[in-house]
């Protein structure tokens, strides 16, 4: 049985309190944080706290606190030589304090507190200063169905950085879609099958070979019109900058140019 407290009442801890709680062979043994009206709820269940110095003993102790505040608290712990981990994308794990042997343990997932999320989908990726540390961490994330994954921190903000485009950005797309189609009094519920084959394509084929649309045609006429629908100059500029990305990716210039070339020399 492996004792866990965790740090943290935010979109992050409060998944990974309802995942240990169903998992077998793990005890939460308790749940701080700063702000105790977020976690007064789940007393009955779990003790839960808002003072440092009632930390009790445990296995690990995961930090799913804001990323700004990972260094400063793990000054705060009142404890020496403890299995400490941070859940950031992006924060070295040479920011834990040195006084306790230190781990990361990152969901590559985007977590809200109101949406529900399938753990055993979930890549975890693992860090530890001490190499001793290295199966536990990996167990833990086992025992919630998740596939753990050994990253570097480097590698992490990578993979974090990554995660940038595909989820947050993209996610602003959608938004952007939202704003238009509403504008129109158009239900975006009808581009949401669109939005799952978009995800669902590059699970077999590779982005580049998956795209689509008037920017990879080189389909002048039709970008044109969209520019003209487009109304806010926000939106307008986005298009643009990415239908730029897109021919250029796509070398659509050069490959038309070439195309017509071939056509007229062939006279086709
Ligand atoms: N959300 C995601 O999709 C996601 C995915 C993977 C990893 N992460 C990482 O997981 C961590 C938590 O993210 P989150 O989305 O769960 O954050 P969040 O919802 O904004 O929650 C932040 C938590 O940090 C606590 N906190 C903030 N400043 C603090 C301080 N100075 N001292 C003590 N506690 C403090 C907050 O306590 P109060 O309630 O008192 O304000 C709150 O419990 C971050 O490192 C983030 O990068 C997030």
């Amino acid at each position: 049985m492996k004792s866990v407290i965790l740090l943290g009442a935010g979109n992050v801890a409060t998944h990974l309190y309802k995942a240990f709680k169903k998992a077998e062979n793990i005890t939460i043994k308790q749940w701080y944080n700063r702000t105790y009206s977020d976690i007064s709820s789940y007393s009955n269940d779990v003790e839960t706290i808002d003072d440092l110095s009632k930390l009790k003993n445990a296995d690990i102790y995961i930090m799913a606190v804001s990323d700004d505040s990972i260094a400063k608290l793990s000054k705060d712990l009142p404890f020496e030589n403890r299995l400490v981990a941070h859940t950031s994308g992006s924060v070295s794990i040479h920011d834990l304090d040195k006084k306790n042997q230190r781990a990361v343990f990152y969901p590559l997932q985007t977590f809200s507190k109101n949406a529900d999320v399938d753990f055993s989908e979930i890549p975890i990726c693992v860090e530890v200063t001490e190499k001793t540390n290295l199966q536990f961490m990996k167990d833990l994330a086992n025992t919630l169905g998740c596939t753990p994954h050994k990253i570097t921190t480097e590698q992490r903000q990578t993979l974090h950085l990554s995660a940038v485009f595909v989820n947050n950005f993209t996610n602003q797309l959608y938004r952007i879609a939202h704003e238009i189609s509403d504008a129109k009094n158009i239900n975006f519920d009808i581009l949401k099958p669109l939005i799952m084959e978009t995800a669902r394509k590059v699970q077999d084929m590779s982005p580049y070979m998956a795209q689509t649309g008037p920017a990879k045609r080189n389909d002048k006429k039709t970008i044109k019109r969209h520019l003209k629908q487009i109304e806010s100059e926000e939106h307008k500029a986005i298009y643009e900058f990415l239908t730029a990305s897109i021919k250029k990716t796509h070398g659509v210039s050069t490959i038309y140019k070439n195309h017509r070339k071939t056509k007229n020399k062939t006279g086709h």
